[in-house]
């Protein structure tokens, strides 16, 4: 195998059969296929795209560079869930919890945030003493004793996509929906569960900005998944305005303890219980996602949800009763009143991350009290004098900026308009 034939048949529109895809990330991760020709294949990719079976082809072999997670001790189905992301996505703090709750052994590994959007691990370790790295052993053993164990990716889990998506990075080859596609099952594939259900998002704040995009992505990772074996449903639920009104590790934190509590919005709510439902389906803890939604319900509004969730923290060394002990500063942003037309969503997550809640580049610090909570969303009506958000920062903090992204994202109007829904499509 010549790489460069390789490079000169997918430019030509051609296919690759799995065997070449498999030698080509082997070659790619030992360094014998250098940077240069892997560049260059992958924007042939990007205009010629790939078949099912290649990128399937690929998932797999980009998923076998590096550690399996073996999860065979652990009894039951292994239900994992991932979110394309978002802006205030805190889903996974809640919905965890809620269906280990309900019996589905929850063994997830999760990912930091970069840019505007942010990343469970981050949420997770705004509590103080929260551990995201666990062995092996203690990972399992959690799942086992308690039901539910939350870690960050180790660096042996698809090598061979960190490697790929730094250089996509600096190529202009990341938008390619069979690469976006294949990046992110390759490590869903190596967290070794048996089914997953995804929240792939729609929106001004979403990587994907139409439902149409982000309902081809999920045909083809739900493609993807079936095709490893893998039971799969795909959500594709709405990011035209922030889920919830937190924005910010431990403001997101907060927010999920109040759904957990019966308590929050009603959307983070509602949207936990949706995907929890396909969940408990294909982890065989209900028989309809209607059922599935009623057990869930019942979790949460008893209080058994948040005990687990108390457990679950508890066990991973985070002390929730510190949660508050950072004072932070605030400041209100006012805009001039009107009805909330549209939400440039996007800027709210840059407004967070200006105010130091995420990271410009991966080893960026974070200063976990920091962010803002919204007061507005699409359709509501913001009062003269009124504040629209409040922001939260510490010292050196760029508050102007965020000051600035907040106004620019809200776009205001006279015409009464209808909230966007929350769930536009679901993908089995
Ligand atoms: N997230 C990933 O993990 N990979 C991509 O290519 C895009 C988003």
């Amino acid at each position: 195998m010549r790489m460069v034939d390789l490079i000169d048949r997918k430019r030509r529109g051609g296919a690759l059969d799995g065997m070449e895809i498999r030698q080509m990330i082997q070659g790619f991760c030992e360094g014998t296929i250098p940077d240069y020709q892997m560049s260059a294949f992958l924007m042939a990719v990007v205009f010629q795209g790939m078949t099912k079976e290649e990128t399937s082809a690929l998932t797999e072999a980009m998923a076998d560079s590096g550690d399996i997670m073996d999860l065979s001790s652990v009894h039951g189905v292994k239900i994992d869930k991932h979110s394309s992301g978002g802006v205030g996505d805190k889903i996974s703090l809640v919905l965890g919890p809620l269906v280990s709750a309900a019996g589905i052994p929850v063994a997830k590994m999760s990912g930091r945030g970069l840019g505007f959007t942010g990343g469970t691990i981050d949420k997770l370790e705004s509590i103080p003493g929260f551990r995201t790295q666990l062995t092996q052993e203690e990972f399992l053993h959690n799942v086992n004793t308690i039901g539910i164990a939350l870690a960050g990716q180790t660096g042996r889990l698809a090598p061979a996509d960190k490697k790929l998506y730094a250089l996509r990075d600096v190529t202009a080859t990341v938008e390619s929906l069979p690469l976006i596609a294949s990046s992110i099952m390759s490590k869903k594939l190596a967290a070794g569960c048996d089914g997953i259900v995804l929240d792939v998002k729609a929106g001004s704040g979403a990587f994907m900005k139409t439902v149409d995009g982000a309902r081809q992505l999920a045909m083809e990772m739900v493609s993807i998944g079936k095709s490893a074996g893998k039971a799969m449903t795909a959500v594709i639920s709405d990011m035209s305005q922030p889920l919830g009104y937190a924005i910010g590790n431990r403001l997101e934190v907060v927010e999920a303890i109040e759904v957990l509590q019966g308590k929050g919005p009603k959307d983070v709510r509602q949207l936990t219980l949706r995907l929890g439902a396909y969940m408990l389906v294909l982890g065989r803890g209900a028989a309809t996602p209607e059922e599935g939604e009623a057990i869930l319900e019942e979790l949460l509004d008893s209080g058994k949800g948040m005990e687990q969730f108390e457990r679950f923290v508890r066990a991973q060394g985070g002390d929730l009763s510190r949660i508050g002990d950072t004072v932070m500063e605030s400041k209100e942003v006012t805009l001039k009143p009107g009805v909330v037309q549209a939400m440039d969503t996007e800027r709210i997550g840059a407004a967070a991350m200006c105010l130091g809640a995420g990271r410009k580049t991966k080893d960026d610090p974070i200063e976990y009290g920091a962010g803002l909570r919204i007061h507005k969303k699409i359709g509501d009506r913001l009062a003269e004098g009124e504040a629209a958000a409040i922001l939260y920062y510490s010292h050196g903090a760029d508050v102007e900026a965020a000051e600035n992204l907040v106004r620019q994202a809200y776009h205001m109007g006279e015409a009464p308009v209808s909230p966007p829904p929350l769930i536009h499509d679901i993908i089995a």
